[in-house]
């Protein structure tokens, strides 16, 4: 049986352990099939909408690419911007509308919650690719799936989240996925960006062990997984605060060297400042390595929820 077949993923706490575990078993066989080269024909006659009404490189062409892999379609708006939003179109409306050509809806959308609104109005699943600051479930999986893969194990890690916790999506979905597993976190942020407290109190709440420092160099010399973020510039309704604060942490080769030789670094990507290109060589510098696994497992959403 399959657990997630018609449904929405809105956000990384709805998952259970084994429906992780299952997306991430699809996912590497998908990985083996590709290597292989096969050709599936598993979502042929299937069409997948994306809608994107903020910008996207790597979650946008992944979803796209895993769709056409796995035999199926794909239509798109080429700019949520020269959609019928622009015209005042309600998000309801836009999803009873793209409902109608399609037989799931991939959103990116600026405010917090949008994924959940559009699923309430829609009646095919709707995948959620990133609602303002708020979730981001698809990229947490696929940075669960690299963690196993560069590390052999997800139990007893040690993860540094750094940067911008506060507004970032990725690492608010990333804390809720890994809580459960045996980790332990060290969140890495300035005091105005620190991870919210509501997700502190729920990981708490769940006995992880959680650390809170300012100074990534406490990070570098103690962690497994090193996972950098960007400051997350669209957030910030000063732009004063910003430029004081989008230097915050750079991550470069010579920090490094106090690192364990086993650390993996990782990024959602796109990088802004916070990785040095000295870094780019490290053998565990992992983050292009990550958004290339976004395909498998985004493949293996799709198939499980469209089943
Ligand atoms: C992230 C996002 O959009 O939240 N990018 C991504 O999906 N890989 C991270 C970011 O934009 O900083």
């Amino acid at each position: 049986m399959n657990a997630l077949s018609g449904k929405d993923i809105l956000r990384a706490d709805q998952f259970t352990k084994p429906e992780i575990e299952r997306v991430l078993e699809v996912a590497a066989e998908y990985e083996r099939a590709l290597a292989a080269g096969e050709t599936l024909a598993i979502l042929r006659g299937r069409v997948l909408a994306t809608l994107f009404f903020e910008p996207s490189t790597r979650t946008r062409l992944s979803f796209e690419t895993a769709m056409l892999r796995l035999g199926g379609q794909v239509i798109s708006v080429a700019e949520a911007k020269s959609s019928s939003a622009a015209k005042g179109e309600s998000l309801a409306d836009t999803i009873r509308t793209v409902e109608g050509y399609a037989d799931a809806i991939v959103l990116r959308h600026p405010q917090i919650g949008a994924a959940e609104e559009a699923a309430k109005a829609a009646r095919v699943p709707i995948l959620n690719a990133g609602d303002g600051a708020g979730q981001h479930p698809t990229q947490s999986l696929l940075d669960l799936f690299t963690i196993r893969k560069e590390q052999g194990r997800i139990d007893g890690l040690k993860v540094a989240l750094v940067g911008d916790l506060k507004n970032g999506r990725t690492v608010h979905s990333l804390a809720a996925l890994l809580s459960n597993y045996g980790v332990s976190f060290l969140f890495v942020a300035p005091p105005a960006l620190r991870m919210p407290t509501a997700i502190l109190e729920r990981l708490r709440e769940k006995g992880v062990s959680v650390a809170e420092t300012d100074d990534l160099a406490e990070a570098v010399r103690t962690a497994d997984i090193l996972y950098m973020t960007r400051i997350q510039k669209e957030r910030f309704e000063d732009p004063a605060e910003y430029e004081r604060l989008k230097g915050a942490y750079i991550l470069d080769r010579a920090a490094l060297r106090a690192a364990k030789s086993s650390l993996t670094i990782l990024h959602p990507l796109p990088r802004v400042h916070e990785i040095a290109l000295d870094v780019d060589d490290h053998p565990g510098a992992a983050y292009f390595r990550q958004s290339a696994n976004g395909v498998p497992i985004r493949m293996a959403l799709l198939s499980l929820v469209l089943e």
